[in-house]
């Protein structure tokens, strides 16, 4: 026989030279999710995952950092009394994001802070955008008028001190935008991480039960894209990088590595993936049955983000797979 596949894995250090897929704590931004209370609070539907306060989120943001992995992403949890229909409390300099990385830039100077650009944890509708009722009852996501708020937005975060802004919304137009809002209010330097290809998922269910943020009527797939559809990612990609998006993202990612692949293959820019929280519950809650073994099913399913072309991922076991790789464990 010539050939014997099997050569090549005859021992650990054979498969380690010819491993063509690396994972580390560097690839990683950590989703936290944070709120206005003191006290820092188990959230339900994404067990393992915490609402901090932001002395909490300061404290795990820094635990984090000191294990390797570079970028947080924050999310936070707005109390219903400051929701409203047109989201004005995402732009308040005061307000619990602006607070948030302050904290966050002041404790950890390295630690490279990321923020998510939409409006529905401040939205009363819940919608990323501004919804409006049409005259046959239908609700409509303003695509405009939602993009002048974003653009407060991310003028606000930018002021704070973050270091990336992420707009999720799926609005038209909306890199564009914030490129000349950041510009003109002379945050050049502020990237953006555009949320390109947004799948109107199920997988966000747990996500949206942590903030409280699912839509109050209808659903997302007036913004957030088909499921069905491919080319459709690669015009979204081709768009935001001519409105000047520094890096693009896929979301989901574990039942969209074909969109990755194809998203890689599309541009040069940096391509980052989103392990959402429908794919962290179904690990995590049938590792803790005892169904599955949790680090190996972690670990397999990240190899296959990094495998399809991703260069970051967004994961909730960020810090785990960090603990993990500190201590020799892959
Ligand atoms: C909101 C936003 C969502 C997520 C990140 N930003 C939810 C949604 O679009 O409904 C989901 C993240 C996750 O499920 O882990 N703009």
């Amino acid at each position: 026989m010539l050939h014997r596949p099997r050569r090549n894995r005859k021992s650990p250090a054979i498969r380690n030279l010819v491993r063509e897929t690396s994972l580390s704590a560097k690839d990683f931004i950590y989703p936290l999710f944070v709120h206005e209370d003191e006290g820092n609070v188990a959230i339900e539907s994404m067990p393992g995952c915490t609402r901090w306060s932001i002395t909490g989120l300061v404290k795990e943001a820094g635990e984090a950092h000191a294990l390797g992995v570079p970028a947080v992403v924050i999310f936070p949890a707005v109390p219903e009394e400051k929701k409203n229909s047109s989201a004005d409390e995402c732009y308040n300099p005061d307000g619990l994001v602006p607070r948030a990385i302050q904290a966050l830039k002041q404790a950890h100077p390295t630690l490279c802070v990321i923020t998510d650009v939409a409006l529905d944890p401040y939205n009363s509708d819940g919608h990323d955008g501004i919804v409006r009722q049409k005259t046959n009852g239908e609700l409509e996501i303003v695509n405009d008028e939602t993009v002048e708020v974003l653009c407060k937005q991310a003028v606000c975060h930018a002021q704070a001190g973050a270091d990336i802004v992420s707009p999720s919304d799926m609005m038209d137009g909306r890199v564009e935008a914030l490129r000349t809002a950041l510009d003109d209010a002379g945050h050049q330097d502020v990237s953006i991480l555009s949320y390109t290809a947004k799948y109107a998922s199920a997988y966000y269910g747990p996500f949206r039960g942590a903030l409280d943020s699912a839509p109050k009527a209808g659903d997302k797939k007036t913004y957030q894209m088909d499921y069905a559809n491919v080319r459709e990612a690669v015009r979204e990609v081709v768009l935001d990088e001519d409105e000047g998006a520094d890096m693009v993202m896929v979301k989901p990612a574990g039942a969209y590595l074909d969109i990755i692949s194809k998203v890689r293959e599309t541009t040069s820019l940096p391509v980052a993936a989103y392990q959402v929280s429908g794919e962290y519950l179904m690990i995590k809650s049938a590792a803790e049955a005892g169904w599955l073994d949790e680090k190996a099913v972690v670990l397999e399913s990240l190899y296959a983000i990094k495998r399809a072309g991703a260069d970051l991922i967004l994961t909730y076991f960020a810090k785990s797979v960090a603990q993990w790789e500190a201590d020799g464990e892959f």
